[in-house]
């Protein structure tokens, strides 16, 4: 298959996935504000420290300069990311400066992404997969900001944060366009989406149960 017929068929999967979330309503009922909010950015924290130590891990095996480049952009982009969210829950009153977000331990996803080698099943599920899980959400979460009226919140998230996560995604459109190129490697492109969505959607399910929110954001 050509790689623009292979990236519009993963894109066809992931919206079906995504549709998944318009289901859900975007807060429960009974959560006050500033309290959900901080439940939500400690989760962000997370999200956004297990997605630039990927993209670290994945730059140094990366052979292909464009791709590693634009891994070591995400790289910083996260990281910036995470400061960012770490201000904003300290001026919410509830600094999260030393506190470490996997001092617990990384995420199911977070595991499976580490045992990927290719470039193209890595973009697949890391970027193309896992940031437009992310640009969903985020669009999810900003909408939840603005009806709770967090309006600086919702100003880190639209200004800076998401259309960062959008280029993270466009980047691993734009490479797959390049490199998905042949049988086998769409095959682990496909099955690498495919494994992504199912943990992703595990664990959205657990941080669902867990605060009570449905708009969690990601990275
Ligand atoms: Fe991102
Ligand atoms: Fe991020």
């Amino acid at each position: 298959m050509e790689p623009s017929g292979f990236v519009a068929e993963l894109r066809r999967e992931l919206d079906a996935e995504l549709i998944k979330l318009d289901e859900l309503p975007v807060a429960q009922p009974g959560l006050a504000p500033p309290e959900a909010v901080i439940d939500a950015l400690r989760m962000a924290l997370k999200s956004e420290l297990e997605a630039s130590d990927i993209a670290a891990l994945w730059m140094s095996t990366t052979v292909e300069l464009d791709a590693k480049l634009g891994l070591a952009r995400q790289c910083g982009d996260e990281a910036k990311h995470f400061e960012l969210i770490q201000q904003r829950l300290a001026d919410l009153g509830a600094p999260a400066r030393g506190w470490n977000p996997v001092a617990h331990g990384y995420s199911p996803l977070y595991h499976y992404l580490r045992t990927l080698h290719s470039t193209v099943e890595r973009l697949a599920a890391g970027q193309f997969a896992r940031e437009g899980i992310a640009q969903k959400r985020n669009r999810q979460f900003i909408a939840w900001l603005e009806q709770i009226g967090d309006a600086a919140t919702a100003r880190l998230y639209r200004e800076i944060v998401q259309p960062e996560e959008d280029a993270h995604h466009a980047f691993a459109d734009q490479m797959l366009h390049k490199y998905a190129n042949t049988p086998e490697a769409q095959d682990k492109a496909r099955q690498a989406l495919r494994k992504t969505l199912a943990l992703a959607d595990e664990l959205r399910e657990v941080a669902v149960l867990r605060t009570g929110l449905a708009a969690i954001p990601g990275s």
